[in-house]
Formats: structure tokens, sequence, C-alpha cells
């Protein structure tokens, strides 16, 4: 099973609403929604109260990707918005275990992101404890960069560790340069949850664009 994530940093801000219902109508299976404090990334994006008007908007499931300094302050304040699943970065300042904990007590889904030149064994203690693993295919912080094709050896490695672990029911997301010649790439290594922001927002049919990407990278699951 593939799973469509369009990330609304390539949307028009001005029209959320009318952009994330958009994304619904075309089968986005949820909406990728990038946060960013311009510490931890040199960018700034949106916080929680964008989230919070935007969930009033739209039932799509909330995948929210914290590219923040200290992601264990803000748990409370994005599960509040409406997130419904929550990633956050192990290169933050925050403790990974008590992060996910935080997470989870508040009854969202919990990832871990990695950023390219982190190595995935350092996810594997969290393995049985997160819903997703995020594996970046660039460097966190802005829409539109090219694909890093050398990240492929890693979302296989953190396939097989969490099949390994009995986790073959892990959601293994990649975020970046993500578009209908990377998605097969992605997909024939084990990625099975594909963000994706310039190759669909740019489209004027965002159904036809999304059915492409999905069948792109069917075409070659694991
Ligand atoms: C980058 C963000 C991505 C970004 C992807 O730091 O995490 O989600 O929107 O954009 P594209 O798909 O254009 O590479
Ligand atoms: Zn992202």
């Amino acid at each position: 099973m593939i799973y469509i994530s369009p990330s609304i940093l390539a949307s028009d801000f001005a029209n959320l609403e009318q952009e994330a219902l958009g994304m619904k109508a075309a089968c986005a299976d949820m909406l990728h929604i990038d946060v960013m404090d311009g510490c931890f990334v040199p960018n700034i994006s949106i916080g929680p109260c964008v989230i919070s008007s935007l969930r009033k908007k739209s039932d799509l499931f909330f995948d929210v990707h914290l590219m923040i300094q200290n992601p264990l302050k803000y748990i409370g304040d994005f599960a509040n918005a409406g997130a419904d699943m929550i990633t956050f970065h192990v290169e933050s300042d925050s403790d990974v275990a008590e992060t996910i904990k935080a997470i989870k007590s508040l009854g969202k889904k919990a990832g871990i992101a990695l950023k390219p030149k982190t190595d995935a064994n350092v996810i594997e203690k969290y393995i049985n404890d997160v819903d997703m693993v995020l594996v970046m295919t660039v460097e966190p912080g802005f829409g539109g960069q090219k694909f890093m094709a050398d990240m492929m050896p890693k979302v296989k490695t953190v396939r097989d560790m969490c099949n390994a672990c009995g986790r073959e029911d892990m959601l293994i997301q990649v975020d970046g340069g993500i578009d209908n010649s990377t998605a097969p790439v992605v997909a024939e290594n084990g990625a099975n949850v594909l963000v994706a922001g310039s190759a669909l927002f740019s489209k004027n049919d965002y159904k036809e664009a999304v059915a492409q990407l999905r069948s792109a990278a069917e075409s070659a699951a694991v």
C-alpha cells in the first residue's frame, strides 16, 4: 500500500483551505505540513495557529513534520492544533524517547526523521515505539530541491531493520524531490509514504497528479 502525502509548503498559502480540499478531492491520503523555526533549518514556515485554522476546514489526516530545534516543548501545541501524526528530527535538541512518549500520550501517531547525513542505525532502538520513520531525500528547509538518490541504501536499511524487528507494518516516508521519476526508486527500496510538494501543487489537475504519482510508486513497490 502506497500513501501519498502532498506537502503544503508548495501550495498557495493565501488559499490553504482550497488547496487542502483540492488534495482531499484528489484522493491524497494525508496532508504533509512542514513546520520550520528558522533555527533547526534556515527557513521559517508555519506554526500551530495555522494548523488549527486549517483543521476546521479539512478532515484529511494531518502529517506534521517538525523541523524545529526543541520539538518536545511544542508537542502539546501541535497535538491541540489538530495534528494526527507528529514527526520530529532525531538531530533536534529534545530527548528522543521523551518526545515519542509525549506524542503517544496525547493519542497521536509518532514519527522520527533523519537528515541526509544521519545514519540509519540511530533509530534502531526506537523502532518498536514509533509509527513512521522519515528518511529525508533532500537537506530539510526548502521545497523544490534535487532528489538525493544516494539516500536509497538508507531507505533499504531502515526497511530491513524494521522487518527484522517484526515491524513489517512500519510506515517509511521519503520527503524531498519526489516526483513521477523518483517514486519508483523509493518504492523499490521500501518506502511507502511519499511526500511531494512541487511535483503535485505545480500541476493544474491534482487528481491526475496524485494518481500518476501513486501508480508510478505502485508499479515498483516491494
Ligand atoms: C523540505 C520539506 C519538504 C518539502 C518537499 O524540508 O520537508 O516536505 O516540501 O518539497 P518538494 O517535494 O518540492 O521537494
Ligand atoms: Zn517535510
